[in-house]
């Protein structure tokens, strides 16, 4: 037996439509597109052959959803569900057993639960695995860059989300210095008592972002705002942050404007086996973002059951689902920084132009 999954992905905005269809670029503006979208269908997108692990082997199918995250977001919940109503079916018509979410597909309808309640097949929003490997990315990073997490002021950004309570949860085991950031300060303290109680660790809460920012060595950012909240001025020299978010978090100008500090993608993982996506999201040959990931191994281990869904999911399904990524030689890539590995003497040149500027802002303190 194989196992058969598939996968709902949406342009992240109208640009990656344009890309995907140039004549719509030359003849369509970008705000027709957008206005046009909640009328059209799932489309059936590729066949992904070639998934191997040591125990199964597995195929499935990405189908598209016609939405941005802004039309997700800005209209009536009952038209967005109906659209991921559609595309499910369309996994069902095609033999999948399980259906992972991709970005804001997964963000909406009560993070899954609604489409599954509405779904015959298995749904699974993919964030126990995305909590994990940016965690697990966020150490790579530090290491390289020479910070030691222990001693780490850290801090998540979208703490109260689906992915961030948990990426802050499994960083509370490395960190003594933790802030949750977030918007509404109820929840942000309700998350962290439940830290507390689970972990130990007595973790600050915040609604400004630039204040916990600038004092942070390391952060995760997973917030699910439709444009980047993080500009090169929220940075601390020689910060680390892991933007797990699609579309991300923090700005481009970051790249050009700060060579001090180290922005890392998040949730990027290496597929086991010779994969084919027969379709280019913009990451190297057999790499692929954790919730897909997560999707394809419960396809590999026949798991055919609503697996992450809701903003409440435990650590222990966390814990579970990082056996399943090693049992089927799933693994985080090297470090990606804006859609591009970064080398080591990269990473070398960026420690050392924070030691620079962290000297010079010294000598400026002590002038
Ligand atoms: N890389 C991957 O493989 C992968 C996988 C899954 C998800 N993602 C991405 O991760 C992000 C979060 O997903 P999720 O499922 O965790 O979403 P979620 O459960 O809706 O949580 C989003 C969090 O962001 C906060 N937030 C929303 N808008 C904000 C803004 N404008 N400024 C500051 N904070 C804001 C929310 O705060 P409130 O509580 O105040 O609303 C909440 O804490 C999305 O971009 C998603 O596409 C990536």
């Amino acid at each position: 037996m194989s196992g058969h999954f598939a996968f709902l992905l949406h342009p992240l905005d109208v640009s990656d439509v344009a890309r995907k269809f140039p004549f719509l670029e030359r003849h369509v503006p970008g705000h027709w597109l957008e206005a046009v979208m909640p009328y059209a269908p799932p489309i059936y997108t590729s066949h992904i052959t070639g998934i191997r692990s040591p125990h199964n082997t597995a195929e499935g199918h990405f189908i598209s959803v016609p939405l941005t995250p802004r039309l997700m977001l800005g209209l009536p919940e009952k038209v967005v569900l109906r659209k991921l109503i559609a595309a499910g079916r369309m996994a069902e018509r095609l033999g999948a057993r399980i259906l992972g979410l991709g970005a804001f597909t997964a963000v909406v309808g009560n993070a899954g639960r609604d489409l599954a309640d509405a779904l015959d097949i298995a749904v699974t929003t993919g964030n126990s695995y995305t909590a994990a490997t940016g965690v697990e990315a966020l150490g790579l990073a530090a290491d390289a860059m020479g910070i030691r997490l222990e001693e780490a002021e850290a801090a998540v950004v979208g703490a109260t989300g689906s992915v961030g309570r948990v990426s802050a949860m499994l960083l509370a085991r490395r960190v003594r210095n933790l802030t949750l950031v977030g918007r509404d300060p109820q929840k942000l303290e309700a998350l962290a008592e439940e830290l507390l109680r689970e972990t130990g660790v007595a973790a600050r809460i915040s609604t400004d972002l630039h204040a916990s920012l600038v004092r942070a060595d390391v952060a995760i950012t997973v917030s699910s705002a439709i444009d980047a909240i993080v500009h090169p001025e929220d940075l601390k020299p020689g910060a680390v942050v892991c933007d797990i978010a699609r579309p991300r978090d923090v700005s481009r100008l970051v790249a050009e404007k700060r060579d001090d500090v180290l922005v890392i993608e998040g949730g990027i993982v290496e597929v086991p086996g010779d994969v084919d996506f027969h379709f280019n999201f913009g990451l190297p040959e057999r790499m692929c973002l954790a919730c897909m990931a997560e999707t394809m191994m419960l396809a590999l281990e026949e798991r055919y059951e609503d697996y992450t869904l809701g903003r409440d999911y435990s650590l222990e399904k966390v814990e579970e689902t990082i056996a399943l990524a090693r049992k089927h030689g799933f693994r985080v890539a090297g470090l990606r920084s804006f859609e591009r590995a970064l080398s080591e003497e990269e990473v070398a040149r960026i420690r050392a132009n924070a030691m620079r500027r962290k000297a010079a802002l010294a000598a400026a303190a002590g002038s």
